[in-house]
């Protein structure tokens, strides 16, 4: 049974080869956008030329001069740039308005092309502007970055396409004393982020971006715009941690700010294996979720040059964001980890949105302006991500130091659960990863030339086969905002789409995945809104 069902796999392969093959050699794809403009333009009835000046800044064609700068002004991952192997959409949409893209979603279905929705483009796999189907557009919601904070009620409305460091710009111009619980790194969509979980330095505070989330405005797929209320409670629950891609296209997202003190405290510690970081790691495992909810003390590891400059060692690092004073601080971490060794003099107290800025790599001084610049440096990554449930054993992080020197250009974070995290319940939203995580890991490895890139990718894999003993399992957990596209791809004995889809399906939301189904199943069961990590329509028998 085995070895017929890899046959077909190979058959089905084949003939998905054939397909692609003619299809590229054929003009269906012009055919099929051809009609598909015809389709925008008579939806868009006040810009029916196309020669008109809103519908040229609208459409993209491969033909439009700013095209490939659009395409790539947010590629994150150099992977996803070379222009010959990639797949390229055969037209990028940039609406400025919520009817064009009622008006994309209606004709592209009409005219099966795929669509991918992008925001701040930082797909791990490049899953918002790449796509294996063809044809298919890119609506890239570049001109939906409007923020309206009110600080009174507390609340604020974030169009899609806006990034975090925008949010926290707009949140910051208003008030000092309020923030939102995200992600650190500013040029991240608010479109993935919140609908896959979103998380940073006050998590363990308030929980998630997802969390926060108090309403929505999204594009189903009959191209109706639907909020909170309309859409129902299922389809709310599940574009909070299920991520967006499945279900529609999101516009907006209302979300709750929450309060924050007039000063934080940070303080960064590094320390070599020579200098004892073993056993300060291996204290942390056990306290960095147990800790007050106030404190995030995560940590990094990177590869670095050994005292004596010979041999490289392991740096880790560990940086605390404290939601107090520095002197309550220091008393905290006397408490639960004098090892450390946590000084006054290694504290900086500052206000929340300097520290958005320290950790979002600046400096806690620079103009907040640089928190709105979108400008990427990118370089080629490839990341995948864990969680642990039981302290890794000392052999064990002997045995993961011993790779990490081996190989080059690694970053992990370490970032501990508990808290807030603890409190919420596994299917509350569709994110799942909640009580019984000590702490949730993500793997990186950067390089600088696509010559290195099997090399480095195969060298990921390896590390992540070594580390299955030692972190979460049944399933082994993952964090869709750092999707890894290798989960399920080499399930060999997979027969069914559905459970080929179940292996990543199970990773990333565990016990949610049964609903995700459903809810997929009942708002989109011609599965139009799709990608090769999409949540699966459930086969009527
Ligand atoms: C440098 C860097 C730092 C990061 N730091 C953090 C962090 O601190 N914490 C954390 O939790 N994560 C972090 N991430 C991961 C990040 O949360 C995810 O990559 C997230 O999905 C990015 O959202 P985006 O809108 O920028 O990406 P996109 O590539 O635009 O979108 C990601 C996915 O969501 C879909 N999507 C996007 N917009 C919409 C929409 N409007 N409607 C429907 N579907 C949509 C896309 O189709 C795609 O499948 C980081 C990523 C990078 C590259
Ligand atoms: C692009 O330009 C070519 C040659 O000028 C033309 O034949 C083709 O129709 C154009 N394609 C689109 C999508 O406008
Ligand atoms: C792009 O990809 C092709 C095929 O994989 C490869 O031969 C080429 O060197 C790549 N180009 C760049 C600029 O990396
Ligand atoms: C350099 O330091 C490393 C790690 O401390 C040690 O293993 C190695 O023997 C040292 N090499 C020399 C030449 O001193
Ligand atoms: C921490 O502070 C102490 C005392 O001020 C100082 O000696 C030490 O170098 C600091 N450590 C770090 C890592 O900054
Ligand atoms: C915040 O910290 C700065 C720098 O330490 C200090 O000057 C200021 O008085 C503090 N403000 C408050 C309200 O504690
Ligand atoms: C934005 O960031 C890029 C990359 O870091 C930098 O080169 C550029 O000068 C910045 N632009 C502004 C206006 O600060
Ligand atoms: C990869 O290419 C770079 C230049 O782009 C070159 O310097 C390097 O030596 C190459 N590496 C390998 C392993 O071929
Ligand atoms: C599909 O594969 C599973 C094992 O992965 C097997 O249990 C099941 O019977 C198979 N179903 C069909 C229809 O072949």
């Amino acid at each position: 049974m085995a070895v017929l069902n890899f046959k077909l796999e190979y058959l089905v392969l084949l003939i998905t080869i054939l397909s692609i093959f003619f299809r590229s050699t054929s003009t269906s794809n012009s055919i099929s956008t051809d009609n598909f403009l015809q389709c925008l333009s008579s939806h868009l009835p006040h810009h029916s030329d196309q020669n008109d000046p809103v519908s040229s800044e609208i459409i993209l064609t491969k033909n439009s001069s700013s095209y490939s700068s659009l395409l790539q002004s947010s590629i994150r991952n150099l992977r996803f740039l070379n222009t010959s192997s990639v797949p390229k959409p055969e037209i990028i949409l940039t609406p400025f308005e919520k009817s064009h893209v009622q008006a994309a979603v209606v004709c592209s279905k009409q005219n099966e092309l795929q669509i991918r929705v992008r925001s701040g483009g930082h797909d791990y796999e490049g899953l918002s502007y790449v796509s294996d189907s063809l044809p298919f557009i890119v609506i890239d919601l570049v001109n939906f970055q409007s923020i309206r904070v009110d600080i009174e009620e507390e609340f604020a409305w974030v169009e899609a396409g806006a990034s975090l460091g925008e949010l926290y710009y707009k949140i910051a111009e208003k008030s000092r004393v309020h923030g939102f619980p995200a992600g650190s790194c500013p040029t991240v969509g608010v479109g993935g982020h919140f609908s896959g979980g979103g998380f940073g330095t006050i998590f363990r505070k308030y929980g998630l971006a997802a969390d926060n989330i108090l309403d929505a405005e999204m594009v189903n797929v009959h191209g109706e715009i639907l909020n909170r209320k309309s859409m129902g409670e299922d389809l709310f629950w599940a574009i909070r941690g299920g991520g967006g891609s499945s279900f529609g296209v999101i516009l907006s997202w209302k979300v709750k700010l929450v309060r924050v003190p007039p000063n934080v405290t940070i303080s960064h510690m590094g320390k070599t294996l020579e200098e004892g970081a073993t056993s300060l790691f291996n204290k942390w495992q056990t306290i960095g979720s147990q800790i007050h909810e106030d404190l995030f003390l995560h940590v990094t590891t990177e590869v670095s040059e050994s005292i004596n400059g010979t041999d490289k060692t392991v740096k880790v690092s560990f940086t605390s964001f404290f939601l107090g004073s520095a002197e309550n601080l220091v008393s905290l971490m006397e408490e639960n980890f004098p090892e450390l060794g946590l000084q006054l003099g290694n504290c900086t107290e500052m206000s929340w949105i300097q520290s958005v800025l320290y950790f979002a790599g600046y400096s806690a001084d620079d103009p907040l302006e640089v928190l709105v610049n979108r400008t990427i440096n990118a370089g080629f990554f490839k990341a995948k991500s864990d969680y642990v449930t039981k302290p890794i054993s000392l052999t064990g992080l002997e045995g993961l130091w011993q790779r990490l020197v081996q190989g080059e250009g690694s970053f992990l974070i370490w970032s501990p659960y508990g808290g807030r995290m603890s409190e919420i319940s596994e299917s509350e939203i569709a994110f799942p990863h909640r009580r019984g995580n000590l702490y949730g890991i993500q793997y990186l490895v950067y390089w600088n030339s696509e010559n290195e890139t099997d090399n480095h990718i195969g060298w990921m894999r390896e590390l992540y086969s070594y580390m299955e003993p030692h972190v979460s399992k049944s399933p082994r957990a993952a964090y869709l905002n750092y999707r890894d596209l290798d989960i399920g791809m080499n399930e060999r004995f997979v027969n069914t789409s559905y459970s080929k889809a179940s292996t990543w399906g199970l990773k990333y939301f565990k016990h949610n995945f049964k609903r995700l189904v459903r809810v997929k199943t009942k708002v989109d069961p011609c599965n139009f809104f799709r990608n090769e990590q999409s949540i699966p329509v459930l086969q009527s028998r």
